[in-house]
């Protein structure tokens, strides 16, 4: 895979974000949400369905891409090799995928702008977020750029974001008139520090599992294993 696109913002901020086109992962995805939802066209889904009706459309997509067989390891292809030159050889990941679901003037998915150690996250972390619908403009992610701008991140369906929560980021009310579905889930350095102390519901086994390890690591694994026999 090679990049789309270079990073929207310029300066440091490159460092953190970047855009890509998916896998057939992506196509996975969708096809899985709009099956299970038996909504063909997802980014018209407010035209069949309530506004208050929105979370349990939710929950049913939800519970049914966690059940996709592999999905760990094709979330681990669709950010290799870069997520390894960010957070190295030995990652854990967010042990459930999140799915949000932005239709028009839904006030109650906005999510204001925010740092997601604010609310427990590991400040170690990245954040995969996946739309399974074209994201543009209110309907999609916003981000501070460099001149503290907070904008819009335009994707077309098959690109995706990985990118830093600690800058801050959020959504405004979707004016557009297509609904916006994205995928997220977060990935840290398996040997970052343990900050449960913090946040109980962010326990390594809870919250996170291991996605894969170094050879290093594994022989050191097997080594310590050997020891206590
Ligand atoms: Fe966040």
């Amino acid at each position: 895979m090679s990049y789309l696109a270079k990073p929207s913002f310029k300066g440091s901020f490159d460092k953190y974000i970047f855009k890509r086109h998916g896998s057939k992962f992506i196509n996975e995805l969708r096809n899985n949400v709009s099956t299970s939802l038996q909504i063909k066209n997802l980014d018209e889904m407010h035209l069949e369905i309530e506004l208050d009706k929105v979370n349990d459309f939710r929950l049913k997509a939800f519970k049914s891409i966690n059940n996709i067989t592999g999905w760990k390891k094709k979330i681990l292809e669709l950010i290799s090799p870069e997520i390894h030159e960010i957070l190295g050889l030995d990652l854990a990941i967010q042990r459930n995928l999140n799915l949000s679901i932005q239709m028009p003037g839904d006030k109650n998915s906005v999510l204001e702008k925010h740092l997601d150690l604010r609310s427990g996250d590991s400040p170690f972390q990245r954040v995969v977020w996946i739309p399974i619908t074209n994201a543009f403009e209110s309907n999609s992610i916003f981000m501070l750029d460099e001149e503290s701008n907070y904008k819009p991140i335009n994707l077309n369906y098959g690109e995706f974001l990985l990118f830093d929560p600690n800058t801050q980021h959020g959504n405004i009310e979707n004016k557009t008139n297509k609904t916006r579905i994205s995928i997220n889930v977060r990935v840290k350095n398996w040997f970052s520090p343990d900050l449960s102390n913090f946040a109980p519901d962010r326990q390594f086994g809870v919250y996170y599992e291991d996605l894969c390890f170094s050879e290093s690591t594994i022989r050191a694994f097997e080594i310590l294993e050997n020891e206590k026999n």
